[in-house]
């Protein structure tokens, strides 16, 4: 769409961007979609717009009804900003532990923010059951929509329909390898399911982080995970609706201190000022170009901006603590 009219139709339709250090360093061709350039600043602006179509299309929904999302802080700027757009209110449930930034951003665009303690999801007081609950609570004759991006498979539909074709066809259908990070699994599955369905042959991978459950899960049958990350947005450890049945051939778990001396570099060689998801998807790739060989064309996603963690990622006493590398800069 080349003018688009409203919000949602802003949402997509970014570069490829070719990542010269990782392909250099595997003599292959590695690219990654610039998914931070979307209007509300990362891949998860696709899940709220199609979760919000889906809803206004199966009429659960109506200007004056309010959304509802359990989230680690993406989802909620997709869906506030795509419900501004449509005259929904949005309410959501975040981890308290996510950054400060995501949550400025989120009062800022006058979402009703309610930040809880950062519980496992297999305790009651998880953020994901807190928001379940509190749209069962709630009463609006213009409809209360709980949008559960997790299992809620409007998500993956999203990026089936959009993200891989788009993919596809920036490369003219010559793609040898996808791999991304999960954290709802709507990308990785998405986009694979959609890239099985064409008549080349596509490895697709999970890069996984520690304290993550999918490596174990992809490569032995039964979610395990050890460790812990500072990426935020991903890090699953349960198959989520949008998981269930994805054609993912392959995973990689990398830990934070492999993922952040991409990032670094990612920053300071080649000017892109990215979030950790895109240091372990980008990492991932440099995993899955190794394993397939030189010559050929892999594709990960760049999530979303650094400016979304500066007080962590930039911060030499949050580093240092963790046992985790600095930028050199710093
Ligand atoms: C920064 C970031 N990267 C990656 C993801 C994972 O995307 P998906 O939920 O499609 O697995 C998220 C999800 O919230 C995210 O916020």
């Amino acid at each position: 769409m080349n003018n688009p009219r409203q919000f949602a139709e802003a949402v997509g339709n970014t570069p490829l961007i070719r990542l010269r250090l990782a392909s250099e360093l595997t003599g292959c061709e590695i690219y990654g979609k610039a998914e931070f350039m979307n209007p509300g600043g990362s891949v998860k602006d696709r899940a709220a717009k199609y979760l919000i179509q889906d809803a206004l299309e199966r009429r659960l929904i109506e200007p004056g009804g309010t959304v509802v999302e359990g989230t680690a802080g993406n989802t909620g700027i997709g869906l506030t900003l795509v419900g501004n757009s449509q005259g929904l209110k949005t309410i959501i449930v975040m981890p308290e532990t996510q950054s400060e930034e995501k949550q400025s951003a989120l009062r800022g665009m006058g979402a009703d923010l309610r930040t809880v303690p950062a519980v496992p999801y297999k305790n009651p007081d998880n953020y994901v059951h807190q928001a379940r609950r509190l749209a069962e609570s709630l009463d609006n004759p213009h409809g209360v929509y709980y949008a559960n991006q997790w299992d809620n498979t409007a998500n993956r539909d999203g990026h089936y329909q959009s993200t891989a074709p788009e993919i596809w066809a920036q490369l003219d259908g010559k793609l040898d390898g996808f791999i991304c990070a999960v954290g709802t699994g709507g990308t990785l599955a998405g986009v694979s399911a959609w890239l099985k369905e064409q008549d080349r042959p596509v490895v697709t991978a999970a890069a996984d982080p520690d304290g993550a459950g999918i490596y174990h899960w992809i490569k032995h049958g039964e979610i395990k995970s050890s460790g812990s990350s500072i990426t935020e947005g991903i890090g699953q450890n349960r198959v989520t609706g949008n998981l269930e049945g994805a054609p993912i051939d392959e995973a990689f778990n990398i830990p934070d201190t492999e993922l952040l001396p991409v990032l670094w570099d990612l920053i300071g060689k080649e000017g892109l000022y990215l979030g950790a998801s895109s240091g372990i998807n980008v990492a991932g790739a440099i995993r899955l170009a190794r394993q397939l060989g030189p010559g050929h064309t892999i594709v990960t996603i760049l999530c979303d901006s650094a400016s979304r963690y500066e007080k962590k990622l930039f911060n030499p006493s949050f580093l240092t603590e963790k046992g985790l590398p600095l930028p050199p800069w710093l």
